[in-house]
Order: C-alpha cells, then structure tokens, then sequence
C-alpha cells in the first residue's frame, strides 16, 4: 500500500512529531511514481534516492519550484543545479554534445557521471537552474527510482543533494526527513544509496575535459575511456569572473563536531572514524568505513557514517587517513571540506 503518510514507519532517530511531519512512502509503487511525477510537473518538490545520494527534485522548466529548491535547502543562489534526465535522448535536447561527451554518455550513463556542457540556446531550462551559466550539468541516474520517475516526469529535473545547504549529502531516505521534513511534497525512499558519495562532474567544453568534481567514478575511469587524462578546472572562469563549480565551497558537508583529519590517536572526548583492518585504539564511538580498506566500501558509507558519528554528542571526530587513489580522491575531498571551520 501506498500511503504518502506511513503512519507505522518511524525512521531511528526521526522524533515522532518529525517523522508525522515527513511525506515519506517506503513503498513505491507504479502509483507512487505517477504521483510523484505528477507533482514535479505540477512545481511541487519530490526527494527521491539516486544511486549516489537522495536528491531533492523540481521540474527544471518551471522557475519557481527551483526557487523553491534553493528556499528548503537554505542554499546560496549563486549555485547551479544538476539537471537529471531518463537517458541521453533528453540530455542532447538541452545541450550539445560533441564526440568526447558522447563517449562518456554512451560508457557511463546511466550512472554516477554529470557532464558540464554548452546549453542550447532554446533549451527551456529555468535560468535559475544554470545560474545563469552558458553550461548545463546533465546525470542520467541509474537508480531504479529514479530512472522510473524521469521517465514518467517527462520533464528534466533538477535536484541537488536532499540535504540542508552545508550540512552532509543524504544517503537515507531518514537523513532527507531529518533535514527537509515537511518542506518537500514527498520523499521516496528506497534505502541505503549504493555509491554514497555524489556524482563525479566533468566539463566537456571548447575541446577541454576538466574534473569539476571528484566523485563516485573515478578519474583514472574516465582519462581511460577518452585515452587522455583530465585537466585540472581553473578555479574561475575567465569568460564570466565566476567560480567554475560554485558549489565547491570550502566548507560544505559540515558535521556538528569538529572533523580533525590524519589521526594517528584518538582524544577522551573523540569520536573515532577508521580506515583500513587496524583502527586507532580508542573506547569511544568508532565506525569503521572499510575494514577491509576497500575504498568503494568506503565512499558508500562517509555520509552515513559523519552523520552517526555528530549523533553520539563527540565534540571531534578524529580521522584517519584513506590512501588518495581511484575513490579515494573523492573521499578526500569530502573530508576536507567537512573539517574546514568558519573563522
Ligand atoms: O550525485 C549527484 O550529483 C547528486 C545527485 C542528487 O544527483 N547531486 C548533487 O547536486 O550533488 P549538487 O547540487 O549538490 O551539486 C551540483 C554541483 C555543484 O558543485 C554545482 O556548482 C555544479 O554541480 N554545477 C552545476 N551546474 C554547473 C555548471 N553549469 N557549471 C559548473 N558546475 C556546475
Ligand atoms: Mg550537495
């Protein structure tokens, strides 16, 4: 059955009056989806799981409910929006594609790819959803969800992380009620997502591939599939004066505790997060990412375990440090950003 109030589910850690608040469907149905769809296409808002992380949806045609994205986010405005379509079809009706970007689609679509591309002019996108940028961030997710509400949406949508601005990604459809509660008109929940981290974003323009994103394919994946490796983003773009990935801001994914990375011992009052078959003795709350040191293992479960690790009231939680190759440059990058402090 699907009710949009599951009245008998009550996610751990969700307060009961939270969790009445939350439109969550744990069952998603085939009526589920064309509701859902249904209300992208009417303006209303719809967090649904990706095989990265839980993403909050709006149609990307309709100006106001991507204002109202940046309004339950509590986002900065200057920050574009990935634009998720059902296959490569939709994405070359919004922005062109030359041989290398087709490349990638064809070997990594559906999946964790977003790929930075020169909008059509006539593309009806919001300007909101661009920033008002001559590029379009376009992911065909693989997500079962999500790749069954594109299809029926019928319309592109766009949706950043289901997260409040700053806080760290949802990968739980709990994580998204805990954040955005009633500001969304549905969350579709469809457990753990696989891959844990966000997708990585590569910016095929004028003849150049740059890593914007470091993300849940990695960039040795992506040099291979062009036979070239990628070059680093110039940290501005010339043409505009504008940050190239706005939203890699510093301090972003920022847990409640403080995040102190490269561990070698771990304080009375620390939370430890472990790496690898020997964690840091310590007889405080620990979660291991892999014990195995298995680096997919890893970014699956960073989000969920930052998350888990602020909850037990640790005033730091100490880090230790995961070898920087494949995924691991992904990792990184999340880490670091979490352990930056505003002044
Ligand atoms: O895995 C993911 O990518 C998730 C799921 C929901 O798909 N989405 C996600 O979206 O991480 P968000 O909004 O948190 O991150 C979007 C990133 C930002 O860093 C933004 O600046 C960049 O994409 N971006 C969007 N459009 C861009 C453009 N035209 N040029 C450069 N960067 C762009
Ligand atoms: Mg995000």
């Amino acid at each position: 059955m699907a009710a949009t109030r599951a009245v008998a589910w009550r996610p751990t850690g969700l307060p009961a009056t939270l969790a009445q608040m939350t439109p969550i469907v744990t069952t998603v149905s085939d009526a589920v989806l064309d509701k859902a769809a249904g209300l992208l296409r009417a303006g209303q808002l719809v967090a649904f799981p990706t095989e990265t992380v839980y993403g909050l949806g709006a149609s990307a045609l309709d100006g106001v409910a991507v204002a109202r994205i940046y309004e339950a986010k509590g986002r900065p405005r200057f920050n574009p929006l990935i634009v998720h379509v059902a296959d490569r079809a939709a994405a070359e009706a919004l922005a062109l594609f030359g041989d290398e970007a087709r490349r990638l689609a064809e070997q990594f679509w559906p999946g964790p790819l977003t790929l930075v591309l020169p909008r059509h002019r006539d593309a009806p996108i919001a300007d909101l959803v661009t920033a008002g940028l001559e590029t379009i961030a376009l992911r065909v997710p693989s997500h079962p969800v999500a790749q069954a509400l594109m299809q029926r949406a019928g319309v592109p949508v766009a949706a950043p992380s289901a997260n409040r601005s700053g806080h760290v990604s949802a990968t739980r459809a709990e994580h998204v009620a805990v954040d955005l509660g009633e500001r969304v008109a549905m969350i579709l929940d469809g457990g753990s997502t696989s891959r844990g981290i966000e997708s990585t974003i590569v910016a095929v323009t004028a003849g150049h591939v740059r890593l914007l994103r470091p993300g849940a394919i990695p960039r040795e994946a992506i040099g291979a599939c062009l036979g070239r490796s990628l070059e680093q983003p110039a940290s501005v773009d010339q043409a505009i004066g504008r940050p190239i990935a706005p939203g890699q801001l510093r301090q972003h994914y920022a847990p409640r505790a403080r995040v102190r990375l490269g561990a070698t011992s771990v304080g009375p009052s620390e939370a430890l997060l472990a790496f690898g078959p020997d964690p840091l003795p310590t007889t405080g709350p620990m979660i291991n990412l892999s014990p195995n040191g298995d680096l997919v293992e890893a970014a699956a479960r960073l989000f969920s375990a930052l998350r888990d690790l602020d909850a037990t009231g640790a005033d730091a939680i100490a880090v230790m440090a995961v070898p920087e190759h494949g995924l691991g440059e992904a990792i990184a990058d999340r880490l670091q950003r979490a352990a930056v402090r505003d002044a």
